[in-house]
């Protein structure tokens, strides 16, 4: 049987900047997977948050001249307000710099340094470090640049470093991280990224730096003055931090860890997927199910950089379109998994051809003419109506293959489907012609109540895209809070009763104008 708790989190952001549309990005997918779980009847919790040390945090300070407090305090509310800007549902929003994260990095520390007789030990690192990426790396990984400088893979700078530090006995999880792999095949997906993490880790692990000595904003090293965490250890940690660890008996813990699943970029996930494995499987904590990876996006089909000037702010483009479209485009026009592209003008299209035209304008026709025709009282259905019972079967089968889609998070397949039950509940009115039975007004009532009972299942398996509008739309049809569970849109023998007296109809979603050439 599976468990019923549901714990799902993004990565934390580094807090050095404003977010961008990236992040926006991130936080809608895994909120549309957390409240598919919800709609499911799962115990959802879901985090978010952001990650506040490392050298890359303190060097922005400084070259803003705030301390680097201020810089973490001022950038992690922007963080916050993205979330609540994008109706993102997260049950709890972790910052890195808390007392409990402290706690807890500092409990999972200690046991990794009890482990095994010590999977901590203390030495020297000498090697290439990116600021940037906040990750070492060896030789052969990196490339020349501009004036003899030494590039990561990402293309940021490298500097070579030697300081005095704690090391992770990583080079001895090698055998157990590839038996995880195998054991558990859906532990990294997409596919691909299984493989790439296969092949990496099969090619042996060396020990990884785990503290530095030449900064002092981070998390103090238990027993081991002038020494703070590496970042990506303390970051790491807030998975478990953000369900309460270290009280590990605790309810929340118990009942949440290991987490279900992880939602990060493609560019880190070595991190989450070698080196957070290997260090629970240290501390001898549960270790969490699976990673999934999303690609990256782009603006209008060029990298985002702030030297290009195309950075998307993802506040504008919420204020100018609403929550629900962004969210829908998200989700609907980039491959789960692959690259993307912000593009206004594949934007607006998206939006006014699925929103506004296929889901926006079936609600909209079908409850005017109940308005108009029947007094805004929901109609009876014909029963023995083959055409009518046919197009709710096959709205049926539609969120039964979303659930499916979903099972394996696969966010645009399961909008595809939503939307193509929609185009064939449009088909359907349109070939019904309910304007022209004023003479059978019986007929009349049957098409518009079996096309409202479309717009009220599509509705109820759309709320995870477009929550503001989805719910506003079980507002119009008078659905009860109640009813708007999965079963309830899967559920053959429900309907809105007939005589249900629904609210003055009115439009859901907007269309949207191309911008102007020149
Ligand atoms: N702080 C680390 C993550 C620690 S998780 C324990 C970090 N922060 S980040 O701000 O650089 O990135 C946060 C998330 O946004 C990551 O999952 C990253 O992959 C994602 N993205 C950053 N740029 C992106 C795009 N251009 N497109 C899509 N996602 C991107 O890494």
């Amino acid at each position: 049987m599976t468990r019923n708790a549901y714990y799902v989190t993004t990565a934390i952001a580094y807090p050095n900047g404003e977010p961008h549309i990236g992040h926006a990005y991130e936080m809608v997918a895994t909120d549309a997977i957390a409240r598919w779980r919800r709609l499911e009847g799962r115990e959802v919790f879901f985090l978010t948050g952001t990650d506040e040390h490392g050298l890359k945090m303190v060097q922005t300070a400084q070259r803003e001249g705030l301390s680097t407090r201020e810089l973490a305090d001022r950038n992690s509310q922007r963080f916050r307000d993205l979330a609540a800007a994008l109706d993102i549902s997260n049950d709890d929003f972790i910052r890195t710099t808390e007392e409990r994260h402290f706690r807890s990095s500092q409990e999972i520390w200690n046991r990794m340094a009890a482990a095994n007789n010590g999977d901590i030990y203390q030495s020297t690192y000498k090697g290439w470090y990116s600021v940037r990426d906040e990750a070492y790396f060896d030789a052969d990984e990196l490339t020349d640049g501009e004036g003899g400088k030494k590039l990561a893979p990402s293309g940021a700078e490298v500097k070579w470093v030697e300081e005095d530090s704690y090391f992770f006995r990583l080079s001895a999880y090698q055998d157990r991280l590839l038996k995880l792999y195998e054991e558990q095949p859906d532990f990294i997906a997409p596919a691909e990224r299984r493989n790439e993490i296969i092949s990496f880790v099969k090619r042996g692990l060396q020990d990884v730096s785990i503290s530095r000595t030449t900064f002092d904003w981070g998390i103090p090293v238990p027993n081991a003055p002038g020494h703070v965490m590496y970042v990506w250890v303390d970051a790491l940690t807030n998975y478990i931090t953000g369900v309460g660890f270290p009280d590990d008996k605790s309810e929340q813990f118990k009942t949440f860890w290991p987490a279900d699943l992880h939602v990060i970029g493609k560019d880190i996930i070595r991190f989450h997927t070698v080196y957070w494995p290997a260090f629970l499987m240290s501390a001898g904590l549960p270790v969490q199910k699976r990673v999934f990876a999303h690609g990256f996006l782009t603006s209008e089909g060029k990298k985002m950089s702030k030297s290009l000037g195309n950075v998307v702010d993802p506040f504008a483009v919420v204020d100018e379109f609403g929550a629900d479209p962004v969210r829908y485009y998200f989700l609907r026009e980039i491959s789960w998994g692959q690259d993307g592209d912000w593009g206004r003008e594949k934007f607006v299209n998206r939006s006014n051809a699925d929103l506004a035209n296929n889901f926006g304008n079936l609600a909209q026709r079908s409850l005017s003419m109940i308005a108009k025709n029947f007094g805004g009282q929901m109609p009876p259905r014909q029963l023995g109506s083959g055409e009518d019972n046919k197009v709710i079967a096959e709205t049926i089968l539609a969120i039964e293959r979303m659930t499916v889609a979903m099972a394996t998070e696969q966010l645009h397949e399961a909008a595809a489907e939503l939307v193509a039950a929609l185009s064939a509940a449009n088909l359907y009115f349109a070939e019904q012609a309910p304007w022209g039975k004023k003479d059978d007004m019986a007929r009349m009532g049957a098409i518009l109540a079996t096309t409202a009972d479309i717009v009220r299942r599509a509705a109820i398996a759309a709320q995870p895209f477009v929550p503001t509008a989805a719910g506003k739309m079980l507002d119009l049809l008078a659905v009860p809070a109640d009813q708007r569970q999965l079963e309830h849109a899967l559920d053959p023998d429900l309907f809105i009763a007939p005589q249900t007296q629904l609210p003055p109809p009115e439009p859901v979603f907007r269309k949207f104008e191309q911008a102007k050439a020149g």
